[in-house]
C-alpha cells in the first residue's frame, strides 16, 4: 500500500497531520508515540510577541464538538525558534508546518521571515482565520482584498511554500480561495473553526468569557467537507482538509473531496492516540476500498 502524498513538492509518508492548536509544539505527544510516524505536524499558531491568550473560561463543551476561545496563546516566535524547535528536533525529523498569525501585515511577514530561515520548517501555514482575537486573525481572512494583501506580502518574504488557512465564516469561501491563489499562495488549509457560543442558563450569561469562540469537532465535518469540495473546484491549489476529521473514513472522504492531506484537530483532545490509530488503520481501509495508491483518490468525487 502506498500512503505517500505530496504538498508543493514536499513528500509526506502519509496524509495525517495533527492540526495547529491541538498538538502544542509536539513534545508533549512524543511521550505517547514516535512522532515520526506522522505525515507532518502543524504547530500552535505563533505570533511575533508572546501571548497569554483570552480570559477563562475559554472552553465550552457541545454535543459532537467544543467551542474554544484560546486567543492565540503562544510563547512568541523567538521562543519558538530558540526553545520549541530545538526541543522538537530531539523527537521529530519529518516535515514541519509553521502556523503563523498576526495583528498586522508586518507581523505576518516578520514571523514568516523568521521561520523561513529555520531548516526544520518545511512549509508556512498562514492563519488568517482565528476567530478569537480582535483586529487580527480572522479579520484578514474574511475579505478577498485583505487575504490577497496578506498572501502577497508573506509570499514576498519567504522561499518556502505558503498555505493560507481559511475561515468558514464567510459567504463564499471560493472567492477567498481565489484571492489567495491570485496573491501567490502555494496551497490552502481549510477550514478553521466556525464562530459559535453557548449560554449558561443558571448564570444567564455566556459560558465563554470572550462570549464567542471557534466551534470544532465531528459536528463540523460535513461543512468542512463541503467547503473543501467547493474550493477544490474553484482553484488549482493543493488543499489540506481540516474540520472534524476523527476517523480513517473521514480522511478518505476529505481526500476524495479534493484534499491532498488532512489535519486532525479536536479529535486529538479526546484521544491523543487518534493520529497513530488512523495511520495504522489506513492500509486496511485502502484494501477494503480497493485503493493501492492513496494519492490516486485525491478529488475523485469532484
Ligand atoms: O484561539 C486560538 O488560539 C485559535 C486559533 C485558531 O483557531 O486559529
Amino acid at each position: 500500500m502506498n500512503t505517500e502524498v505530496t504538498l508543493s513538492g514536499i513528500t509526506l509518508s502519509n496524509p495525517i497531520i495533527p492540526a495547529s492548536g491541538t498538538f502544542g509544539y509536539g513534545k508533549e505527544f512524543s511521550d505517547l508515540y514516535d512522532l515520526n510516524i506522522l505525515g507532518a505536524i502543524s504547530f500552535k499558531g505563533t505570533t511575533r510577541e508572546e501571548r497569554f491568550g483570552n480570559p477563562l473560561p475559554r472552553i465550552a463543551e457541545c454535543p459532537m464538538g467544543l467551542i474554544n476561545s484560546v486567543g492565540l496563546q503562544n510563547p512568541g516566535v523567538e521562543a519558538v525558534i530558540n526553545k520549541e524547535l530545538p526541543e522538537l528536533a530531539k523527537h521529530y525529523h519529518k516535515p514541519l508546518i509553521a502556523n503563523i498569525s498576526g495583528f498586522s501585515i508586518e507581523e505576518y511577514t516578520y514571523c514568516a521571515e523568521r521561520l523561513d530561515k529555520q531548516d526544520q520548517v518545511s512549509l508556512l501555514e498562514v492563519n488568517v482565520s482565528c476567530p478569537n482575537v480582535h483586529n487580527g486573525g480572522m479579520a484578514y481572512g474574511v475579505s478577498p482584498d485583505s487575504v490577497y494583501d496578506v498572501t502577497k506580502a508573506v509570499k514576498a518574504v519567504t522561499t518556502k511554500p505558503i498555505y493560507i488557512k481559511l475561515s468558514p465564516n464567510v459567504t463564499d469561501i471560493s472567492e477567498i480561495a481565489k484571492a489567495c491563489e491570485a496573491g501567490g499562495a502555494d496551497g490552502l488549509s481549510l477550514i478553521n473553526t466556525l464562530l459559535g457560543m453557548r449560554i449558561d442558563t443558571k448564570r444567564r450569561s455566556c459560558v465563554i468569557a470572550n462570549k464567542m469562540g471557534g466551534f470544532s469537532g465531528p459536528a463540523v465535518f460535513p461543512v468542512a467537507l463541503r467547503m473543501v469540495y467547493q474550493v477544490a473546484q474553484s482553484t488549482h491549489l493543493p488543499i489540506i482538509g481540516i474540520g472534524g476529521v476523527s476517523s480513517t473514513n473521514d480522511v478518505i472522504e476529505m481526500m476524495m473531496a479534493g484534499a491532498s492531506a488532512v489535519q486532525i484537530g479536536s479529535a486529538n483532545l479526546i484521544n491523543p492516540y487518534i493520529c497513530k490509530e488512523i495511520i495504522e488503520e489506513l492500509p486496511q481501509k485502502m484494501a477494503e476500498l480497493d485503493i493501492t495508491k492513496l494519492s490516486d483518490i485525491i478529488g475523485v468525487a469532484l
